[in-house]
């Protein structure tokens, strides 16, 4: 079952997952300039193809915010409980319509440097993924990043997803040094048999 087949009367309005130590929440406007500043730092975007203007970065809130208000759920501003600080995103949302795996739903992740190396982006996208199952009752999520992305892939590890494909990225050309991805897919049943890990 995809997103896009949920029964609407089992939709809830406004999913803002808390954890220990994240709230996960709709974006404010506030959010922009901190925002701005983690996609302009290349050590962030190093899997990107290119850092974002302030522009673009305020394009990409705008589209995760209009989300949120839509579905009640997506990428979520993450917020850290203990600094009271915008951190970056975690979440969910429907693979873009270029993949050959469109049709599902992808979690992801992006946090700002200070605060890697702290499970923060596992504790929040492990809270993503309860709502994926347990409130939008989805089958299945998957997540990729380009090949070289050890950390991220070590998040995809940590959450019980596994590596079931490499594509190459239909928007970088085949000798781009990013258009080898990895593909990772977790199921409700993997997802639920971990169950006390999370
Ligand atoms: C991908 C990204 C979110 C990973 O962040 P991360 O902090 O390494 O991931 P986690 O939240 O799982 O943290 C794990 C690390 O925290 C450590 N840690 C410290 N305290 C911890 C705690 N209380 N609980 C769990 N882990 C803890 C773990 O030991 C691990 O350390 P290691 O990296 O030395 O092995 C981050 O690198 C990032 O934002 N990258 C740029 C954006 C990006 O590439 N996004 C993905 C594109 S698809």
């Amino acid at each position: 079952m995809t997103y896009d087949r949920l029964d609407p009367d089992i939709m809830p309005n406004l999913i803002e997952p808390d954890t220990e130590r994240l709230r996960l929440r709709q974006w404010r406007p506030e959010d922009r300039a901190p925002f701005a500043a983690i996609n302009a730092n290349p050590e962030v975007m190093e899997f990107f193809p290119r850092t974002l203007t302030r522009d673009d970065s305020d394009a990409s809130a705008e589209a995760f915010e209009g989300m949120i208000v839509t579905s009640g759920w997506g990428f979520w501003a993450a917020e850290s409980k203990v600094e009271h600080a915008f951190i970056g995103f975690v979440g969910i949302k429907p693979v873009p319509d270029d993949l050959a795996f469109a049709g599902a739903v992808e979690v992801g992740w992006r946090l700002a440097r200070p605060y890697w190396g702290r499970g923060l982006a596992t504790e929040g996208a492990r809270a993503a993924l309860r709502v994926a199952f347990e409130q939008l009752g989805l089958n299945e999520v998957v997540s990729f990043t380009a090949e070289g992305n050890r950390r991220s892939r070590a998040v995809m590890d940590r959450l019980g997803l596994r590596h079931v494909a490499d594509f190459g990225h239909p928007r970088l050309p085949p000798d781009h040094a990013l258009h080898r991805h990895s593909l990772y897919r977790v199921t409700v049943q993997e997802f639920g048999s971990q169950r006390g890990t999370h």
